[in-house]
């Protein structure tokens, strides 16, 4: 067995999270896994080694939390992405419908029609604040409705995601805020939402009537109102953010991208390999686990991290570089396995229906940072 390298870093302190890729690089060349010693996990830092990791759900679980720490998996447990199975495909089957492909073509007219609304006014205002005027807009405007959380509601959502990625952390000062809002967050779910208040025919409406005809037990459908609260927003506003800024710093690929349109498949999908909005959830080994040599003991935490796995340069050639046509792209931004994201479409739709209305009427985007 060969010895696994240490990588000491305050992995969730704000100086990590500025710079985040000169350490997943530094991590890589140490070898496809590393152990952190400031949070006693181990991590897997290299592509081919995490999706084989992520589709290994029987050794490495969720089922005990998928934070970094046990405060944090205290307090995502029961969520769908901390369950195994058959508690898992009971929730995802529960979960799934409205997010599958037949569905959300159903709502692209809409998102397409307002996304060229949105895209036309800003392009008046010519300055804009490109998170919160156009990456918030689709996410707050369109998905918090089918969400269905009433108007009484709507406002905390987007402090609820935020802390929603805030608990899978350890308990610094950002840890502790993300608690306060989870605790929050479940007495509005338990005390607040029932089928009078929620909008009808929202995601969460559906799951209120599949308990109230007895088809889902209500401890699993309240998990499942968060499950759709907490991942819809913050995700893909990271994600259209990042689309931006890429675009802005790569004026060579705005151009490639407006002559060729059927590029936008591939240009979403490099924004999320470049961007992984979520860039590291945990595992628990339960039993003892063999790594390309590597051992991990039974019952360590093991973070898998998705946005080092993504720059792999074995995979992917130049791979800081924002290349949108990428040969290979098969990036692990929506996971791998049983828990991979059951949202992608609807993100995909939005970003798609952004570019859409972009390309036509924008010669160049700049970006000033504040
Ligand atoms: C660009 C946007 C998004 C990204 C990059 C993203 C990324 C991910 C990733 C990496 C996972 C796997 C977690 C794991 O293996 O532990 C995941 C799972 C999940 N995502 Fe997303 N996501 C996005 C948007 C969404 C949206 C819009 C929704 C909600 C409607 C959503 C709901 C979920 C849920 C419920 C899971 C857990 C699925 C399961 O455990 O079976 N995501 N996502």
């Amino acid at each position: 067995m060969k010895s696994i390298p240490n990588y000491d870093c305050d992995f969730y302190s704000d100086a990590f999270i500025e710079m985040p890729h000169y350490h997943y690089t530094k991590m890589r060349q140490l070898g496809p896994v590393v152990y952190i010693p400031q949070l006693n996990n181990f991590a897997i830092t290299k592509f081919k080694a995490l999706k084989k990791a992520l589709f290994d759900f029987e050794s490495l679980c969720s089922g005990d939390g998928i934070a970094a720490d046990e405060v944090g998996c205290k307090y995502v447990k029961g969520q769908i992405v901390s369950s195994d199975p058959p508690v898992h495909r009971v929730m995802r089957k529960a979960m799934l419908p409205p997010l599958m492909p037949k569905n959300i073509n159903e709502i692209s007219p809409i998102v397409k029609k307002e996304s060229i609304k949105l895209i036309n006014k800003l392009i008046k205002q010519k300055e804009f604040d490109a998170v919160s005027d156009l990456a918030q807009f689709l996410p707050l405007n369109i998905v918090r409705d089918l969400v269905g959380v009433p108007d009484f509601g709507k406002g905390n959502m987007l402090n609820w995601a935020g802390a929603s990625f805030d608990v899978i952390g350890v308990q610094n000062q950002r840890g502790k805020r993300g608690v306060e809002e989870i605790i929050k967050l479940r007495k509005f779910i338990t005390g607040k939402l029932n089928l009078k208040t929620v909008k009808q025919n929202s995601w969460i409406g559906r799951i209120l009537q599949l308990i109230k005809d007895g088809l889902l037990e209500e401890n699993l459908g309240n998990c499942l109102i968060r499950d759709y609260i907490n991942p819809s927003l913050d995700t893909t506003i990271s994600a259209i953010s990042h689309l931006i800024l890429l675009l802005s710093e790569n004026y060579n690929e705005w151009i490639k991208l407006q002559k060729n349109s059927s590029l936008i498949k591939n240009t979403i999908n490099e924004a999320i390999r470049l961007g992984s909005p979520i860039r590291s959830f945990s595992r628990k080994a339960n039993k003892n686990v063999d790594i390309e040599g590597y051992h991990i003991p039974k019952n360590s935490r093991v973070m898998m991290l998705f946005a080092s796995a993504n720059r792999d340069e074995e995979i992917f050639k130049n791979s800081h570089k924002f290349d949108i046509e990428r040969s290979f792209n098969e990036h692990l931004g929506f996971g791998y396995g049983i828990h991979s994201c059951v949202g992608k479409y609807l993100a995909q739709l939005e970003m798609s229906s952004l570019l859409e209305a972009m390309i036509p009427s924008i010669k160049k985007i700049e970006t000033k940072k504040t």
